[in-house]
């Protein structure tokens, strides 16, 4: 149980606060909308009313300064006098997430996290720490960040989620306790009802278009990005390349700019040098067979990778590339047993797939994986798609290509070690599980 009370009561007109207790953390927010008049009475309501919501959906400290700058602007209600955010934590000048403002001129709001007596290091813990030494509150900003941490991992948004990949990886961070927004251009009744069935939010928006991306993502504390032109030849060479490097360099920007946690996006395996009319260096092909893009939609996802790798290093942001091989459902099992009589058939991918469920694990881990900077991992099934051992299939088709390791009697030729090790990737499934041999 938590109470709290502003007093002396008449006199309280641009003052404010909002308080809660979850588990054995207390948020305890006040509020100091500067004046005694209407506006200051509005601006507070507001503020209290703008900050619930943001705790209420895991958002942290700097998160929450940004979106109640953002709501009292739009309602006309931000004082600004030089064009910073007027919002200033009281007593956190310096305070981590861009909350600095001009000071208390224009009005102050203080926010603050404790988790139980004593976790702040101050004997006060529960209640604004106005009395902590320095150091003291810069101990416990870090240790707030660090709790908050985990929940802000909780508000996912998916990219391309009515795609064929976005709705299986959409369904299984739900089912894994994440909160979804689901981001797409197309968008009807049917993905609609998909949305709503799920209890998930679906926006329309075009990605290419930044203001827009920026938008989408501004109540997202990590993205999986999925959208974009899924495969060469669907459109003209050209607009591939356009359309995906736009998409790609808008959404890996407005990650930047909303100071979101984690980018995890899909790549792809054909950035390693397929269809492989020329020859793979050496198999398993891994994640150091790059970067030989022959399309342009290959040379879109390298052009993403080159961005992510900059934009990281730019805004701290962790970036994980997935190079998906060949994603399958389980209703395109079915036409497994059509490739095996010719090995010819698919050899651009050295017999390569992944079940979309792994790549939703694939996803699912990357937003959690102990990494930093931007990296890259092949995702791929354990097995190739064929009925025939990988060794002797690499041997008809490719005999000059090496073998670089021993290898499992069906092993994949696209080699999934390094998601193994780094992001813990296993994949669950095969065809094998739903045709008979
Ligand atoms: N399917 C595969 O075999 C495969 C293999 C490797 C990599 N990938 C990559 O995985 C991702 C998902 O592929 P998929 O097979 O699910 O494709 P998909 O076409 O089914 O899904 C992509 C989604 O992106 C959306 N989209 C396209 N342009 C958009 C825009 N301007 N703004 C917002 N949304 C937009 C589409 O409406 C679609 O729902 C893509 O990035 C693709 O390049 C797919």
């Amino acid at each position: 149980m938590i109470g709290a009370a502003l007093e002396p009561a008449d006199e309280i007109i641009g003052d404010s606060y909002e308080c809660a207790l979850a588990g054995h953390t207390v948020h305890l927010a006040i509020f100091d909308a500067m004046g005694n008049d209407m506006a200051a009475g509005l601006t507070a309501s507001l503020a209290v009313a703008a900050c619930r919501n943001s705790r209420r959906q895991g958002a942290g400290l700097a998160k929450t300064g940004e979106v109640i700058d953002r709501i009292l602007t739009a309602h006309c209600l931000a004082r600004k006098t030089d064009g910073r955010p007027h919002l200033t934590p009281a007593d956190h000048p310096t305070d981590q997430g861009g909350l600095s403002g001009p000071g208390a001129s224009n009005g102050s709001a203080g926010a603050f996290t404790g988790a139980g007596p004593g976790a702040c290091g101050c004997p006060t813990s529960g209640t604004r720490c106005n009395s902590a030494a320095a150091g003291g509150r810069i101990g416990t900003a870090s240790r707030q960040e660090f709790e908050w941490g985990a929940q802000r991992m909780n508000t996912v948004a998916v990219t391309g989620a009515t795609g064929k990949t976005g709705r299986v990886v959409v369904a299984d961070l739900v089912q894994h306790g994440y909160e979804v927004l689901a981001v797409d251009i197309a968008v009807g009744p049917a993905e609609r009802a998909w949305a709503q069935g799920l209890g998930v939010s679906l926006q329309c928006a075009d990605l290419t278009d930044h203001g827009q991306a920026v938008d989408v993502l501004s109540d997202a504390e990590s993205v999986v990005h999925l959208a974009n032109i899924p495969a060469p030849g669907l459109y003209p060479a050209a607009h591939t390349l356009a359309t995906n490097t736009a998409m790609n360099h808008s959404v890996f920007l407005a990650a930047a700019h909303n100071k979101l946690r984690r980018v995890v996006w899909a790549s792809s395996e054909t950035t390693l040098g397929l269809p492989f009319d020329v020859p793979p260096r050496y198999a398993p092909v891994d994640e150091d067979h790059y970067p030989y893009p022959t399309s342009t939609y290959a040379l879109s996802k390298v052009l993403g990778e080159t961005a992510a790798e900059q934009i990281s290093a730019w805004s701290g942001i962790p970036f994980v590339a997935l190079r998906l091989s060949n994603v399958h459902l389980v209703e395109d099992y079915a036409l497994v047993p059509g490739y095996w009589s010719d090995p010819q058939a698919r050899k651009w991918n050295l017999w390569g797939y992944v079940d979309a469920r792994d790549v939703a694990q694939a996803c699912r881990l990357g937003l959690t994986a102990s990494v930093t900077g931007a990296s890259s991992y092949v995702i791929a099934a354990a097995d190739t798609i064929m009925d025939r051992p990988s060794a002797e299939l690499l041997a008809e088709v490719f005999p000059d290509v090496k073998l670089t390791r021993e290898i499992g009697t069906y092993e994949t030729l696209l080699s999934v070690r390094r998601a193994g090790e780094v992001l813990g990737y296993e994949p669950r499934h095969t065809w094998r599980d739903s045709v008979k041999i």
